[in-house]
């Protein structure tokens, strides 16, 4: 493998010169002389990030791969930033078996040897039905890294304390997709001011706080970790923040769009703007950014749910939930380091060290041996959100034909070019 000599890139505010030596980093610092046999990037004007874990994605391979297949997951992810990714079991037939496991991680091999590379998160019930616990050490041994039934919420509390301890047992993490079925119940949109003009009906965020109270109270009773999927609320930064208080190992993530709009982006009907849970208030958007800040919130990731275009042109109450999100992951949160809300060392923390240290996952910490890793971020790009600028065979995002500033410019995993 050819040397590699990262030259005039800026890491955390400074100016950096990055050797990478048979996959590894060699060094990093201010200047580096060139080796003689060295392959040399002008990186000029770009940021220097160590590769990103996204905790939260949909693949929607098998089954739904008009949406998105794993080989169009990966290429977003290797745009976006994301040397690694967990990828959420509401696949068809559901990821619940061994076999479902294997097809995905055999499928990433074939489209993407080098990565992104994939860590499949296994159903914590049969099918996502909610009646019956899922083979975890199976799923486990064929390569899950976390049990989740997102999308289809667990109603019934004594089987989700099961999965709790099971999963436990197991050393594999609960995440949580934490919403009250009965509040929840033919919603479609943020409960406020903004449903009740457009006439939609509305979830009220307790339906989320209402659930991750729960969790985390199952989680002190256990003494067991649980991990609260996508927060959208201000009230479950609350409940979150007391049990980190009372010393519970409940950790938590929010996304890109809960800390930049709120549920006035579905006025006008805007079905590109709906999302499960729901969009909120600023009040909420306020909470979260301050939540990122402080920690409460540990880490960011996607929630990337690919839908076809001809799913999201309907009527608002036929059409799915979700946002395609891997592509735009960071030019978003660059956003936030614009405002002055957020810093890049911020950036690594929500997006890298801590959604490793919470999965056990490696990241790359730029220390000499340390798996090279890392991509290049030219914040002044101005580039149009498109079909053909984006990297997911869905486009269902609200920010489609907007001009963003920011984007990745290429990005490496263990020394090879993936992007
Ligand atoms: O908006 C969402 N989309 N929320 C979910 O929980 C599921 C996801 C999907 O799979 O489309």
């Amino acid at each position: 493998m050819p040397t590699l000599l990262i030259k005039n890139a800026r890491y955390l505010g400074e100016p950096a010169d990055l050797l990478v030596v048979d996959g590894a980093v060699r060094a990093l610092s201010s200047s580096i002389e060139a080796p003689a046999d060295a392959h040399i990037v002008d990186a000029a004007g770009n940021i220097l990030f160590p590769s990103f874990i996204d905790v939260h994605t949909h693949l929607r391979e098998p089954g739904y791969e008009w949406k998105e297949t794993v080989a169009t997951g990966l290429a977003a992810a290797a745009h976006g930033g994301f040397g690694a990714i967990l990828c959420m079991a509401n696949t068809d037939p559901v990821n619940d078996d061994a076999a479902v496991t294997e097809q995905i991680l055999e499928a990433a091999r074939r489209s993407w040897p080098h990565g992104p590379r994939v860590h499949p998160i296994g159903a914590a019930t049969v099918g996502l039905k909610g009646e019956e616990l899922a083979r975890m050490a199976e799923l486990k041994d064929a390569g899950c890294v976390a049990i989740s039934n997102d999308g289809r919420p667990v109603g019934n509390t004594e089987l989700f304390r099961r999965a709790m301890e099971y999963a436990a047992d197991l050393g594999l993490i609960v995440i949580d997709h934490c919403e009250d079925p009965y509040l929840a119940a033919k919603s479609h949109m943020n409960e406020g001011v903004t449903s009740g003009v457009l006439g939609i009906k509305g979830q009220p965020d307790v339906a989320e706080t209402i659930q991750a109270a729960r969790s985390i109270l199952l989680a002190d009773y256990l003494g067991v970790p649980v991990h609260i999927a996508h927060v959208s609320a201000k009230r479950t930064v609350d409940v979150i923040a007391w049990g980190k208080s009372r010393g519970v190992k409940v950790t938590a993530e929010t996304t890109p769009h809960y800390l930049t709009l709120d549920d006035t982006a579905v006025n006008n009907y805007n079905t590109l703007a709906k999302v499960n849970p729901p969009l909120r208030t600023p009040a909420d958007v306020a909470a979260l950014r301050e939540a990122v800040k402080s920690g409460v919130i540990d880490m960011l990731a996607t929630d990337h749910a690919p839908h076809a275009a001809h799913e999201k042109e309907t009527p608002f109450d036929e059409a799915p939930n979700g946002f395609t999100g891997m592509d735009l992951a960071l030019t978003v949160t660059y956003g936030l380091v614009r405002e002055g809300v957020l810093t890049e060392a911020d950036l690594i923390r929500l997006w890298a060290t801590e959604p490793g240290r919470v999965f056990k996952l490696p990241v790359n910490s730029f220390e000499p041996g340390a798996p090279a890793d890392f991509f290049l971020f030219d914040p002044d790009l101005e580039w149009q959100v498109s079909p053909e600028t984006l990297h997911s065979k869905s486009h269902n995002t609200p920010w489609l034909g907007q001009t963003l500033k920011g984007r990745v410019a290429a990005h490496w995993l263990g020394g090879v070019k993936i992007a």
